[in-house]
């Protein structure tokens, strides 16, 4: 090659560079290029935050794509902009780490992608305030199942004006197929899955998130607010652990490979910073002095395999003494690195210390009121469990509750943080505990989240449900207040003194028209147990 051709192709390849919005190879007449997906925000700090678009479809090798931040919705005024490239290794998603000047510090910003000529829906996003704000609004959600029921809760954290931040605490989707768990209404509801068959494969994990994502619902909660999330079981399958899960069999390949599938499509989906090793979530957030936010992993990374309290029935006998002796042998949740880097975050200047994690912490026994009930009201797979019914016995040994000795650990990392708000999703039910350790010092106040839409207790006993929550009441002694009847989210309004917690009901999630209920109100003083 002479040197004039050289220089020229070199000229060309830095033209090709510096174009502010370019396809390469040059784009074709076929490629249309579409942001089906919307856009999405995440993992606020103080200086920062996740912008996220995917781009459909994925007819060229390498995209450049333009990202734009402004202080207004028609970006006549941008704060900051660049430029990024996705490709197929990435399932053509883009996520930018956008540093956000000072001045715009816990204020309202959109955010908008460009490519091929095309924009994206504008965002609304925030930083989280560095400076003491008056209040801060968080509302915290999980159990989001598409063919359970339409994501009616999202759309009312989406509206709610005063939210700052949303907080999904795992059950983002589920893994199974068509006519599996909780889908005998998705055909009728138009919420049949993609794939039909349960997903094990990468391709399968990412199909699964674009069905999700397809729903108005959910896309207008992420264009609307910043997310953080962690997983649960199900963004991998059920009740997993660190190596295995109760929803993973040999024909499905290794379980490592299945997570490393689930993980690369997770962070392909979600607006969550990458950082280094893909399994390691746990992370911390920052609002003034107000808020200390961490955000844990009781699911995935070092977690013991959970007691199988079925080994524990011959028949419907109890073998209640081998079952609490095996429970309380040590048994890691967090481990060793995660417990470290809690015990560095905890800081008692913060006003509010909240743990965003995914299973419910305190002790939960089944309520008395079920020994007396009629067997034939419930399913039948149930009734040997009414034998543990009004005893101290914990039943469901995948919370907290299966391992008691780190829970203590827990309790004791935690102790020295000022008014400890433990958020918990997994059950599907709404809760609101105090928790104390075994030596009775109060350690703060557990609110678990209703699901978004997967089924709970009311569509298991139905009307009987009333009943059983009151029970439940009088068969815990920590446990102030339980709802299995609804679905929806908590909403946070926290101020330095106290922190309002709204449980935020709506009527249906079988219709897209639905009512909202009247909100069920609670008062957290800082640091009182609540009577
Ligand atoms: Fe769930």
């Amino acid at each position: 090659m002479n040197k004039y051709r050289r220089k020229f192709l070199k000229s060309l390849a830095l033209l090709l560079l510096f174009l502010p919005i370019r396809i390469f190879p040059s784009s074709s007449k076929e490629s249309v290029i579409s942001f089906k997906y919307g856009v999405a925000s995440g993992d606020p700090t103080n200086t920062n935050v996740i912008l996220w678009t995917k781009i459909l479809p994925m007819g060229n090798p390498e995209i450049r794509v333009r990202w734009e931040v402004s202080s207004s919705n028609d970006f006549s005024n941008l704060i900051t902009y660049g430029h990024v490239r996705t490709n197929s290794r990435k399932d053509y998603s883009v996520k930018v780490d956008a540093k956000i000047p000072k001045q715009f510090n816990g204020k309202k910003i959109y955010y908008r992608f460009l490519a091929d000529g095309k924009n994206s829906d504008i965002g609304t996003t925030s930083t989280l305030p560095s400076e003491n704000p008056n209040n801060f609004n968080i509302a915290f959600c999980s159990c989001s199942n598409y063919p359970a029921g339409y994501f009616n809760a999202y759309k009312e954290i989406a509206k709610n004006k005063k939210i700052d931040l949303v907080l999904h605490l795992g059950d983002y989707l589920y893994e199974y197929g068509h006519g599996g768990y909780a889908s005998k209404d998705a055909e009728q509801m138009g919420r049949v899955v993609n794939p039909k068959h349960e997903m094990v494969s990468l391709d399968d994990y990412r199909k699964r998130y674009a069905t999700y994502r397809s729903d108005p619902d959910l896309k207008l909660l992420h264009q609307t607010k910043p997310m953080i999330s962690v997983w649960d079981d199900h963004e991998f399958t059920n009740d997993s652990w660190q190596k295995g899960a109760q929803n993973h069999s040999k024909d499905e390949g290794t379980f490592a490979n299945r997570k490393k599938n689930a993980l690369k499509a997770y962070y392909e989906w979600m607006p969550i910073r990458e950082k280094g090793r893909k399994d390691k979530i746990w992370r911390n957030f920052k609002v003034g002095n107000l808020i200390n936010l961490m955000m844990l992993d009781t699911r995935s990374y070092k977690r013991d395999k959970q007691l199988d309290i079925e080994r524990y029935f011959t028949g419907n006998k109890f073998n209640k003494t081998a079952y609490l002796q095996d429970l309380n042998k040590p048994r890691k949740l967090l481990g060793k690195e995660q417990f470290n880097w809690l015990k560095s975050k905890t800081d008692s200047s913060f006003k509010w210390s909240i743990f965003g994690q995914q299973i419910l912490v305190g002790p939960k026994y089944l309520p008395k009121i079920l020994r007396n009930v009629d067997k034939v009201n419930f399913p039948e797979y149930l009734h040997k469990y009414i034998s543990l019914a009004g005893s101290e016995i914990p039943y469901n040994p995948d919370q907290w509750d299966g391992y008691p000795k780190e829970r203590e650990k827990f309790y004791k990392a935690i102790m020295n943080s000022q008014s400890n708000l433990i958020l918990a999703g997994d059950s599907h039910n709404s809760w609101l505990s105090n928790l104390f350790d075994k030596k009775e010092n109060f350690i703060g106040i557990e609110i678990g989240a209703p699901s978004i839409s997967s089924p709970n207790f009311i569509d298991t006993f139905g009307e009987f449900t009333d009943s059983l929550d009151k029970s439940f009441i009088d068969s815990n002694k920590d446990l102030i207040w339980t709802n299995g009847k609804n679905k929806g989210y908590v909403e946070l309004n926290i101020f330095s003194e106290y922190v309002d917690v709204k449980f935020n009901f709506i009527s249906s999630v079988k219709t897209k028209n639905y009512k909202r209920l009247k909100p069920i109100n609670f008062r957290i003083n800082q640091g009182k147990a609540l009577s």
